[in-house]
């Protein structure tokens, strides 16, 4: 099992970075449960303080996007199943002035930003019969269903979370997991990321 959680930090300048809300801890709790349950875990894991009780996973670290994509096609053609719970940046600074600090002056600044690549579709697009990917869709309530079946279709995968904006860095979460097939299973209420971690894989074992 592969699994990516926590934000990324997108350099401005040698001391500046932009960066999310994510905590990593749903990632972080479907990495130690799975190690519990006796999968060989690897959990791909950004810049956040948390990291996972079960010394049995196997931690690997990144910051940017760009270390990420780096890191998955290392570890994605010896998984059967990616959990691709990161919170990656879509944007990050065009231009980052190597080993400097940006100087305070009276005018205004603007950073030029350039998309990040879809990792997710980019890593579904090498994957083998034998392989599940599984997205994350974190969207307001009124298109949360909607947007997640579009990513689903968009970036080719096998199933998808859908989460209301509100679960960021928040301790309960309240999903609904859609699968290609049209199968959609919720959790009944907002529950615990520990307990929903062992609900997501009970759901993606019984898909
Ligand atoms: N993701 C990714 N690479 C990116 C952005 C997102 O791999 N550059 C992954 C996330 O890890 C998550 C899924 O794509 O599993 C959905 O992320 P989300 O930010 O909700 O959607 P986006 O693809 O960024 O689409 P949009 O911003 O249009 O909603």
């Amino acid at each position: 099992m592969l699994i990516t959680a926590g934000p990324t930090h997108e350099p401005i300048d040698a001391v500046r970075y932009i960066a999310n809300r994510s905590s990593g801890r749903v990632g972080i709790a479907l990495a130690d449960a799975a190690a519990r349950r006796g999968d060989q875990v690897t959990l791909l894991l950004g810049p956040t303080p948390r990291t996972p009780d079960d010394p049995r996973v196997k931690v690997r670290r990144f910051q940017t996007t760009a270390e990420l994509e780096a890191l998955l096609p290392l570890h994605f053609p010896n998984c059967d199943t990616l959990i691709m719970a990161a919170a990656v940046a879509d944007y990050r600074p065009k231009q980052v002035p190597a080993g400097t600090k940006l100087r305070r002056t009276e005018s205004p600044l603007t950073i030029d930003l350039e998309p990040t690549p879809d990792l997710l579709a980019g890593v579904a697009r090498t994957k083998r019969p034998d392989q599940r990917v599984i997205g994350f869709a974190l969207e307001p309530q009124d298109r949360l269903i909607a947007s997640a079946k579009d990513k689903l279709e968009r970036k080719h995968l096998d199933a998808v979370v859908a989460n209301p904006l509100e679960t960021m860095d928040a301790t309960g979460i309240r999903a609904t997991l859609l699968f290609r097939d049209g199968r959609t299973v919720e959790t009944a209420r907002e529950i615990d990321k520990s307990v929903f971690a062992g609900w997501l894989l009970d759901a993606l074992k019984a898909g």
